[in-house]
């Protein structure tokens, strides 16, 4: 590097946001991860020092009540998902400089030292306020954790927020009939104190903040009014039992999780910062001039945009350069969901299809703004194919047999240098595209350049010179100017692309440098070609469409809105229905299954040999309290080969989902392989 280019360098630290630590990825979470990835690869390829942080979300009471419902300490159920959520990352090339936990030693001292900080300077007030409380669990029960009937429509079943069947929205006071989801028992109302955090006083420093370049437009915009409208108080603290960090001086009382969430950022930069020698104090005093950038979803700009600026600046931290609120993945047009199979884990996607196909997708249709992006999955096909096969890996395919064949791999000299010249040169553009987040902008100039050398190769029609006399030189050149176009198209997908960016480099044996792009490959080797991606195949698609309908929305163990409110199916003949045999079966052995956190095995007398089946049910039953027991299954489903096992069957449960599934039990005079239908 120059002496000149290293003092520009800069200094920049990004997170994303940190995902909870009681679900798994899906694509939804992805497109943030992806973006900031693509992001700060590209930062890194242009020399500037740039650090990426993430970690678990671990603390709250939806990660005690499932590690309670799993029989483990909330700390191995995080430590699991954790694993679990570092492996889905891996799996798309996300690549974090540290991947750490809200849990940590480093986020605890931070947050004790910004509650004290806050506290010091008068922006801490206690008072007593009413709550809804369990009196069998002995605990207090946020909206979401007490149901009850709809006062409007009189649906039961409905959380203590909002109704799912006709979208009134309520306090969980005016439910009727209302009992804590997590024991069953009426709530009472209970007084305690708590601890807010006065945002009020901060009004005048965030009507400048927001405006100060720190976010989009749009969101700039709705801040105003949020502002407008006047701020509140900010509840920080829970009571006993919690699962997170205890205020400091409040026995009992436990930070919010909100409240540690984003110092988890300083907590997990610190701890790479240690590991490596980095100076935090250089990147998070007040007057600091790093740059540091938080993409997030459009959900949580409250957070980032209020509470989180105000807690630094009254800390005495710098505040970010920049908040980016990316919008929501739709699927197909509608809200990602289980029964459509929409509802696409990482871990779904990766048993089926090539990550780099959703990372080109997402980033052909990502702009700087907060709008929804939909995943329509015949576009993505038909993107993929026609533009990283058909266009971009295919000006490779098409020139470099000539070259190993006929030139033992040696290129020549470039001859269309206006051509090439117009290739370094959008790289410019490209560049202030990536920086601005306008992906899709930068995608499409890629795509254009890589018109232009398909064309090129067309005119050119090297298949028609190589069977010429005395063209050789012309073939090799035509040849060489190709190879050079697809050398400057694979430096500009790098950021998009990583493995097969490794692969072209390994096919190239040269690197792609952005900052060094001018250099040419000539009378340079090459390696022989391997095709460097395959088509997308609908039928790939399908299956994991299938294989997401499988995890049933009993299945994650999270609440699953729309369970109650599917649609009646399309009419059946009743000979269709006579058609399924179902059969009384004995669960012989019931057992957990490596890898899968809503599946047991289950080992089925069916009269007539055994059956092996997996069942979404973990959530709701213990192995060893189903063996011996008697339930009801599809006896003549057609097998299906699962991720852990073929499954042989299908058990009938029925229920909301989460603990609350309940496995069809005949009456105890039924035997096994007894037919019900
Ligand atoms: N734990 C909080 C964030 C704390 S940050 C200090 C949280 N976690 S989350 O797992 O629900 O979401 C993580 C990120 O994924 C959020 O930025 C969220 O907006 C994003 N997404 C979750 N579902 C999404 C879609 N369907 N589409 C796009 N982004 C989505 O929020
Ligand atoms: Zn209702």
């Amino acid at each position: 590097m120059t002496q000149a280019s290293s003092k520009q360098q800069r200094d920049i630290l990004v997170t994303s946001a940190l995902p909870y630590a009681n679900g798994p990825i899906h694509l939804g979470h992805l497109l943030e991860y992806i973006q900031t990835d693509i992001w700060v690869r590209y930062q890194k390829m242009r020399g500037q020092n740039c650090y990426y942080v993430c970690a678990d979300d671990a603390h709250g009471t939806a990660i005690m009540l499932r590690a309670e419902r799993e029989g483990i300490s909330s700390e191995s159920l995080i430590d699991r998902i954790r694993d679990e959520h570092q492996q889905d990352f891996g799996g798309f090339h996300i690549r974090f400089d540290n991947y750490y936990t809200t849990h940590s030693e480093e986020n605890r001292q931070f947050s004790e030292y910004i509650y004290r900080q806050l506290q010091e300077n008068g922006h801490i007030a206690t008072r007593k306020i009413t709550q809804a409380f369990d009196p069998e669990k002995n605990m207090f029960l946020a909206d979401r954790f007490i149901k009850g009937t709809c006062p409007k429509c009189k649906t039961e079943d409905q959380y203590g927020d909002n109704c799912e069947a006709c979208g009134a929205t309520y306090t969980p006071a005016e439910l009727i009939n209302p009992r804590s989801a997590v024991s069953g028992a009426t709530p009472v109302d209970k007084e305690s104190e708590h601890y807010f955090f006065r945002l009020p006083e901060f009004a005048d420093f965030l009507a400048n903040w927001t405006r100060s370049g720190t976010l989009q437009p749009q969101v700039a915009n709705k801040l105003a009014e949020w502002l407008d409208a006047g701020l509140q108080e900010w509840d920080i603290s829970r009571d006993a039992p919690y699962f997170g960090f205890e205020i400091p001086d409040a026995p009992g009382k436990y930070f919010y999780v909100w409240l540690d969430a984003p110092i988890g950022y300083l907590a997990s930069f610190k701890n790479l910062c240690n590991r490596e020698g980095i100076d935090f104090e250089h990147f998070w005093k007040a007057d600091s001039t790093a740059e540091v950038y938080h993409f997030i979803g459009k959900d949580i700009i409250n957070f980032h945009a209020l509470f989180w600026p105000s807690m630094l600046h009254s800390a005495g931290f710098r505040t970010p350069s920049a908040v980016w609120a990316h919008g929501f993945v739709t699927v197909n047009g509608k809200k990602m969901s289980k029964s459509r199979g929409t509802f696409i884990m990482a871990r779904t996607y990766l048993d089926h299809l090539d990550p780099e196909y959703l990372r080109y997708y997402f980033a052909a249709k990502l702009t700087g703004s907060v709008d929804d992006m939909d995943l329509n999955l015949e576009d993505f096909a038909a993107r993929v194919n026609s533009d990283l096969v058909g266009k971009v890996v295919n000006i490779a395919s098409r020139s470099a047999g000539f070259i190993t064949k006929r030139f033992d791999g040696q290129l020549g000299t470039v001859t269309e240098h206006e051509k090439l010249k117009e290739f370094i040169e959008a790289g410019d553009e490209i560049a202030d595209f990536f920086e601005a987040r306008e992906f899709g902008r930068a995608m499409r100039r890629i795509m254009e350049l890589a018109d232009i050398a398909n064309q090129y190769v067309n005119d050119e029609q090297p298949w028609v010179i190589a069977k010429q006399d005395g063209q050789d030189d012309n073939l090799q050149a035509i040849c060489t100017n190709a190879i050079n176009m697809f050398h400057l198209l694979m430096t500009y997908l790098a950021p998009v692309l990583p493995e097969t960016a490794k692969a072209s480099e390994a096919f190239l044996n040269a690197s792609l440098d952005w900052n060094k792009r001018e250099q040419r490959l000539e009378n340079h080797g090459i390696n022989k070609f391997k095709p460097l991606m395959n088509r997308v195949d609908m039928a790939q698609i399908e299956k994991m469409l299938d294989a997401s309908k499988e995890e049933m929305p009993a299945a994650t163990g999270q609440k699953a809105p729309e369970a109650n409110h599917e649609p009646i199916a399309d009419e059946i003949e009743f000979g269709d229905f006579a058609k399924v045999d179902l059969r009384v079966v004995k669960i012989v052995k019931a057992e957990h299954v490596d890898g899968a956190d809503k599946l047991l095995r289950l080992t089925l007398d069916v009269g007539e040999g055994e059956r092996n089946v997996f069942a979404g049910i973990k959530s709701a039953y213990k192995p060893e309290d189903l063996e011996g027991r008697l339930t009801v299954m599809v006896a003549n489903l057609k097998p299906r080969k699962m991720k852990f096992g073929m499954s042989e069957g299908m058990v009938l449960a029925a229920g909301p989902g989460g603990k609350d599934i309940f496995i069809l039990s005949p009456d105890s005079g039924a035997t096994p392989g007894m037919r019900i239908m």
